[in-house]
């Protein structure tokens, strides 16, 4: 008998199998049940959440012979071609390999005839997003006049690369990740229907790693089956995936808290030599001091941390242990570390530092603490004495790893750059790299980034912000975007009526005064003196 992987075996064939997409399933079906079908849908999220399974649970439920309803029946002659791949009625597109006018051109041509035998023509275009854009603009003028028998669903998993004229004439539905402990139960299902014996942390190892994706749950679940057999514990993930203990990772955290600089690098040879993977050694630390210190500041644990009990319980102890200054502190020294062991041609050395820095981090009081101290009894000279620890001289003050140790005008961060930072060294590097698109880019505000994209503002009709939008040059700094961020990144050119480009620069003007009015303050400069410190950044409230 051959082996169905999971994924195909347990595909929901209706929509109350579905998980986690409520919403998107609840107004599908109300829609079916009112028979006010959209001719466009658009199904975006993360891969592996059921966009093409609920698709194809529509796409049955419009073409079921026993009339169009809230469930397809999964009984009749359409129902069951369409659950084989044969019905002539509904294609599925891959938008991946069918990317040219010619291809869209071609469905243009099949919609104009009837369905073969049910009620309406589904087309189900996967990855939609990697249309040409010629294939978009044709498969524009099917929409716009699209014959009452033709349903589009298109999905994705990139939807900010779909053009908005394709966008605006769509449906759009946002399918969601999946929650750890949805995930964890649908496991447990399967693996009960399979015969599979496998222990609840096993089971909230895999959820984890799956990241909100039921399919690569199952992949996962799959490839622990191969490995273990029947009878599948954490142990066996552990030597699958080289996990790291969890116990001996929070003894490692749990050194680090108490300052034991000669126990924190035992335990790291420990890992090292029992084959750890090292960067993901670190990132684990870094995500557990994330989860302390998101635990010490909300005092309690989220829920949404979909964390097992004991795991939950193991870091409430070890987030009582120290105090909120002390884990942000930590918290960006392994932000920072993750960052330097990845890009490391010595990452095994810069680990040890990383880990002799925060096991000694502990003793330092923070920038911040001198600071409200300052502000409390005015005089730096009272500063030594109600601080109950030394402030400790400037090798103390966190190094490099920690990136800009920031003064700043009402409140203190760390780590990571605001983001309109970023910018003006985009600019800079752009300069050199390429010189004419500077020259182009220049004539814009910078008015707002995301993760995605950054916005620039432009007078309205401003010929500049035109030749942005041209196709050559819009590749050419997407290019350029994606060098120097390190990820695909886009320019919106955002046209705005003068007076707001001039808001714009007026703000920036004015965060620029608060900045060096800050510097000027005595408090500041006291603080600086003590510490030996430079101020290398201000950030103004209300800066991201
Ligand atoms: N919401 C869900 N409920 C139940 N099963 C799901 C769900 N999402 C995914 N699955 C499981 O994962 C498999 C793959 O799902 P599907 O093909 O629908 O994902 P997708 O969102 O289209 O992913 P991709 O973007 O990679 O195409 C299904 O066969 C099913 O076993
Ligand atoms: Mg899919
Ligand atoms: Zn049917």
């Amino acid at each position: 008998m051959s082996y169905q992987v999971l994924a195909r075996k347990y595909r929901p064939q209706t929509f109350a199998e579905v998980l986690g997409q409520i919403h998107v399933t609840q107004t599908l079906q109300n829609a079916l049940g009112l028979n006010r079908i959209h001719h466009a849908y658009l199904f975006t999220g993360a891969r592996g959440i059921g966009k093409t399974t609920v698709a194809r649970i529509l796409a049955k439920a419009l073409n079921c012979e026993k009339g169009v309803a809230k469930e397809p029946c999964n009984q009749c002659g359409s129902c069951r071609n369409i659950i084989e791949g044969k019905s002539l009625d509904v294609q599925e597109i891959d938008g991946a390999s069918n990317t040219s006018v010619e291809d869209v051109r071609q469905i243009r041509e099949q919609v104009k005839y009837l369905p073969a035998t049910g009620h309406y023509k589904v087309y189900i275009i996967d990855e939609v997003h990697m249309l040409s854009t010629s294939a978009f603009n044709a498969l524009l003028k099917t929409l716009e006049e699209p014959p009452p028998h033709v349903i589009f669903v298109f999905a994705t998993t990139e939807v900010h690369k779909i053009p908005s004229t394709i966008l605006s004439r769509c449906q759009r539905f946002d399918f969601r990740r999946i929650a750890a402990k949805e995930l964890v139960s649908s496991l447990k299902e399967v693996a009960k229907q399979e015969g599979i014996d496998i222990s609840e942390e096993a089971l909230h190892l895999l959820a984890h790693e799956a990241q909100g994706s039921l399919r690569d749950a199952q992949s996962l679940l799959d490839q622990a089956i191969a490995f273990a057999g029947n009878q599948i514990g954490f142990q066996h993930l552990k030597e699958m995936f080289g996990f790291l203990d969890r116990t001996q990772l929070h003894n490692l955290l749990q050194s680090i808290l108490n300052k034991d600089q000669k126990g924190t690098l035992d335990q790291f040879q420990q890992f090292y030599q029992s084959g750890a993977d090292i960067n993901r050694l670190a990132q684990d630390l870094l995500k557990n001091f994330r989860n302390c210190y998101l635990i010490k500041t909300t005092g309690s644990v989220p829920e949404w941390l979909d964390l097992a009990a004991e795991e939950a319980a193991s870091l409430e102890k070890l987030a009582a242990s120290v105090s909120q200054e002390e884990l942000d502190q930590l918290f960006q020294f392994s932000l920072k570390g993750v960052d330097e062991i990845a890009r490391s041609g010595t990452p095994k050395i810069v680990f040890e530092v990383l880990l002799m820095r925060m096991s000694h981090l502990t003793q330092i009081v923070s920038v911040a603490q001198i600071l409200e101290r300052l502000e409390k009894y005015g005089q730096p000279s009272s500063l030594a004495l109600p601080v109950g620890r030394q402030v400790e001289e400037k090798k103390n003050v966190p190094p490099p790893l920690m990136g800009g140790g920031s003064l700043s005008a009402g409140s203190v961060a760390g780590g990571e750059g605001g983001e309109m930072e970023n910018w003006p060294s985009f600019t800079v590097w752009l300069k050199k790299e390429n010189p004419r698109l500077f020259s182009i880019v220049e004539q814009g505000k910078f008015t707002g980034m995301n993760e995605k994209e950054i916005i620039l503002g432009f007078e309205t009709a401003s010929v500049y912000g035109e030749m942005l939008q041209e196709e050559e040059r819009k590749q050419q700094l997407k290019i350029a975007l994606e060098k120097f961020f390190k990820k695909p990144m886009e320019i919106r050119i955002d046209f705005i009526k003068t007076e707001t480009v001039a808001n714009v620069a007026a703000a920036q003007d004015q965060r620029k005064q608060i900045r060096e009015a800050a510097l000027r303050q005595d408090s500041v400069k006291e603080a600086a003196n003590i510490l030996g410190a430079v101020v290398e950044e201000v950030r103004v409230d209300g800066d991201k």
